[in-house]
């Protein structure tokens, strides 16, 4: 029997007005415009401002772009699946408030939260219900307001993390092109560096975790650091080889966007040259489920059908993992 592939077939962005510049940050904290320049490349992010505005906002907005370019209607959608560790609320999930503000109603939804890895857990999972042949329409997206969780007196974080959602369509494909192959991993003893210590059923809030300032971003820099560009180079490379490719044969790699430094030394590992690897972190931040998407949606005039892209990030847990899509 032929494997049905997954195609994605559209993609989209949304991205909050405004814009938090370097210079700005250096009235909040103890910082510069060259620290941060030179140690992360980051020049400026998006904050999702007003009151009652939330991940599934930016979420839906970015769906409803993406099914109007694609030209259906939000009825047609089977599945949404959204990863996000900055859902709306602990419950119900953030998927089910996107679709319901969206207006896709013949559909089922659900969260994945896999930190900065959870975009492409999630559209490996969604192609598995794409590959079943049950499904014609899924949808996944990939939304954070991480201004909602970071601590903008802690200079180490708030410098880093800014607020955006992107969105794929995975529709059957008709040809060879799609979601071909993934490598994933875990392991959980890496907590310890990146979490968010109180607001889960370990340590409810209380007044004390408020002051403790426990619901924000906890991170430990230079182990994630090390961690992620092992990780990313040697899961994609590991993939690479296990499907005989060369990086000669890769067209873009498109790897998570948490730091300038993190993107040049994976990519430097792979043997990619730099003008093959996906960048818009100086402009965006790391929008940690959003960085993939938006990448893909920044550069998407120039990927043509039959490029291979792989796909690689790593995250909080710590999960790590790479995709290689034939781009259709
Ligand atoms: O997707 C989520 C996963 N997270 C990541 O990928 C983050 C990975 N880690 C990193 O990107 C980097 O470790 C950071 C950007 C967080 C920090 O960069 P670093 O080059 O590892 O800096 P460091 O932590 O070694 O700190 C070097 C110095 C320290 O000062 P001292 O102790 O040498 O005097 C820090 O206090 O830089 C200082 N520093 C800052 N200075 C100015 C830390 N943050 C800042 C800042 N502005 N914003």
């Amino acid at each position: 029997m032929t494997r049905i592939k997954a195609a994605i077939t559209a993609v989209h962005g949304h991205l909050p007005d405004y814009i938090l510049t370097n210079q700005e940050l250096e009235q909040m904290v103890d910082t510069t415009d060259e620290w941060i320049s030179t140690r992360t490349g980051i020049k400026e992010r998006r904050i999702l401002k007003g009151k009652g505005l939330a991940t599934s906002d930016m979420g839906a907005e970015a769906v409803k772009a993406l099914l109007e370019k694609r030209g259906i209607g939000a009825d047609e959608v089977d599945m949404l699946i959204c990863s996000t560790v900055t859902p709306d609320m602990k419950f119900p999930a953030t998927a089910n408030l996107i679709s319901h503000k969206v207006g896709i109603n013949n559909a089922f939804s659900y969260d994945m939260n896999a930190a900065c890895s959870g975009f492409i857990y999630a559209l490996v999972t969604a192609s598995n219900f794409v590959e079943t042949g049950k499904y014609q329409k899924v949808v996944v997206v990939g939304a954070d307001k991480m201004s909602s969780i970071v601590d903008y007196s802690d200079r180490q974080t708030c410098v880093i993390f800014g607020d955006a959602a992107a969105a794929v369509l995975l529709e059957p494909s008709d040809d060879d092109t799609g979601i071909t192959d993934h490598r994933f991993g875990s392991d959980g003893s890496g907590y310890v560096h990146l979490h968010m210590k109180a607001g889960g059923s370990l340590k409810p809030p209380t007044y004390d975790t408020i002051d403790a300032r426990e619901h924000y971003v906890y991170q430990e820099g230079q182990p994630v650091f090390k961690f992620a560009v092992t990780k990313m180079a040697g899961v994609s490379l590991e993939l690479m080889e296990s499907n005989n490719l060369q990086a000669d044969d890769v067209a873009w790699l498109v790897p998570h966007q948490a730091n300038m430094r993190i993107i040049e030394a994976t990519g430097r590992r792979m043997g990619m040259p730099s003008e093959k690897v996906m960048v818009n972190i100086d402009k965006f931040g790391n929008t940690t489920n959003a960085t993939i998407p938006l990448c893909l949606w920044d550069y998407e005039k120039k990927l043509k059908k039959g490029d291979n892209i792989i796909l690689t990030a790593f995250g909080g847990g710590f999960t790590w993992g790479a995709v290689w899509i034939k781009w259709s």
